[in-house]
């Protein structure tokens, strides 16, 4: 998902050809100068695509080189995934069997994953992110982070990030994801490792760095350690933080200017007023704590508070199996406490704000021309009618995908 969307190739190098998506009946644009209220949605309109950028916004029946009929379907900007970790062979259906039979969460699974990802070649591993990707687009995701974390060695984690910048320009470094088993009791040794020979191999492949900052993982100064060797590298910082216990996580990712701080299932209002009084953005990943059986964070409480929310699907193979951003609307539509809005608003502009990106999570003119057309008149659908595959057609990066309908 590297490159910006051109859906109609050039007929000569310097003129592009133009698409238009024609008979929108609900657009949302996230932009209020364009249409009505925080989702700047206009009705019965038409969106003109040129190079892959928005090039106007207006009532339907513009006219272009290529036309795709929305025949008076919802379209909505391309979802912004910003929390993945796509980088992995094997899985985990038995330790997820496991506890929904009751067995607690802890991370430790992360290990199973790491022999499985060491074990497998490059090309292997390629072929599989290059599936989940594809999977992730179908259901309507156009820009997508990802991380490493399943290597936890110099060579490995270094494969890693050098596959996932085959795909997109988000790279994550996580060599801080969880201590190998070899060195075990020597956690100081492995943080070396990462800030240092790890760090230097990986930072031309990542523009991310991140930690998993929680009991039985990575402590605070670890983390810390980690993001300040990151920031000397020329990486930006994001944080893995309050998903399984209340804990010192959000307040590292502030002190530290993260442009993310991802979980937050526990949060105490200092959290809160912290993330408030600050640009770090709240990520929320309600689809690990539906898999885990962790509770759901009351986002209601952090969005009211004034702090910059998403919410992404955090695929990976122990926490969180699913690529489904629309699951991702429901749970935290019907279980934390936001509106549809503001679900949508986090999964495209939220998502953006935790990249710090501009050019995407909109469909204004002058942003990239990544666009979802739903099987549903209006947005609210992605939540009412959850488990139903609503994306008709996703318009981005990896091309054109519809759904056989
Ligand atoms: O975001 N929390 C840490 N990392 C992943 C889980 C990884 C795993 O269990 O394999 C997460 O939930």
């Amino acid at each position: 998902m590297t490159d910006p969307t051109d859906v109609a190739p050039s007929t000569t190098p310097t003129e592009p050809r133009s698409l238009v998506i024609d008979n929108i009946g609900s657009l949302i644009t996230n932009d209020p100068e364009t249409g009505r209220g925080p989702l700047g949605i206009v009705e019965d309109a038409s969106v003109v695509i040129v190079g892959g950028v928005v090039e106007h916004v207006g009532p339907a029946g513009a006219v272009a080189d290529v036309c795709i009929d929305a025949d008076g379907a919802c379209v909505l900007p391309g979802f912004v995934d910003s929390h993945t970790h796509l980088v992995f062979a094997g899985d985990r259906a038995q330790e997820f069997t496991a506890r929904m039979a009751g067995q607690l969460y802890d991370g430790g699974g992360i290990r199973v994953t790491t022999e499985a990802t060491r074990g497998t070649p490059t090309h292997e591993l390629d072929r599989l992110v290059r599936q989940r990707l594809a999977e992730a687009h179908r259901a309507g995701t156009t820009t997508i982070e990802i991380k490493s974390g399943y290597g936890l060695n110099v060579v490995d984690e270094v494969r890693s990030v050098e596959i996932a910048q085959a795909h997109t320009t988000e790279t994550t470094y996580l060599g801080a994801h969880l201590l190998p088993a070899e060195f075990a009791g020597r956690p100081d040794d492995y943080i070396h490792l990462v800030c240092n020979e790890m760090l230097d191999a990986a930072a031309p492949h990542s523009k991310w760095i991140d930690a998993f900052c929680e009991v039985g993982a990575f402590d605070v100064d670890q983390s810390r350690a980690v993001l300040e060797a990151g920031r000397a590298a020329g990486l930006g910082l994001r944080l893995h933080g309050n998903q399984l216990g209340h804990g010192p996580g959000v307040q590292l990712a502030v002190e530290c200017g993260c442009a993310s701080v991802d979980h937050c299932t526990y949060l105490t209002d200092r959290d809160i007023e912290s993330l408030a009084g600050s640009d770090t953005v709240a990520t929320f990943l309600p689809a690990a704590d539906f898999s885990t059986r962790q509770p759901y964070a009351d986002a209601r409480r952090v969005i009211e508070a004034g702090a910059t929310v998403a919410l992404a699907s955090n695929c990976n193979p122990g926490s969180s199996y699913t690529t489904s951003i629309s699951f991702c609307i429901a749970l935290a539509v019907r279980e934390m406490n936001m509106t549809i809005d503001e679900a949508i608003q986090a999964v495209t502009i939220g998502g953006a704000a935790a990249l710090q990106r501009t050019d995407v999570g909109r469909l204004a003119p002058g942003s990239a021309g990544h666009a979802v057309i739903l099987d549903a008149p209006t947005h609210h659908h992605l939540a009412y009618r959850p488990g139903v595959p609503l994306i008709r057609r996703t318009i981005g990066p990896l091309g054109d995908v519809q759904l056989a309908c």
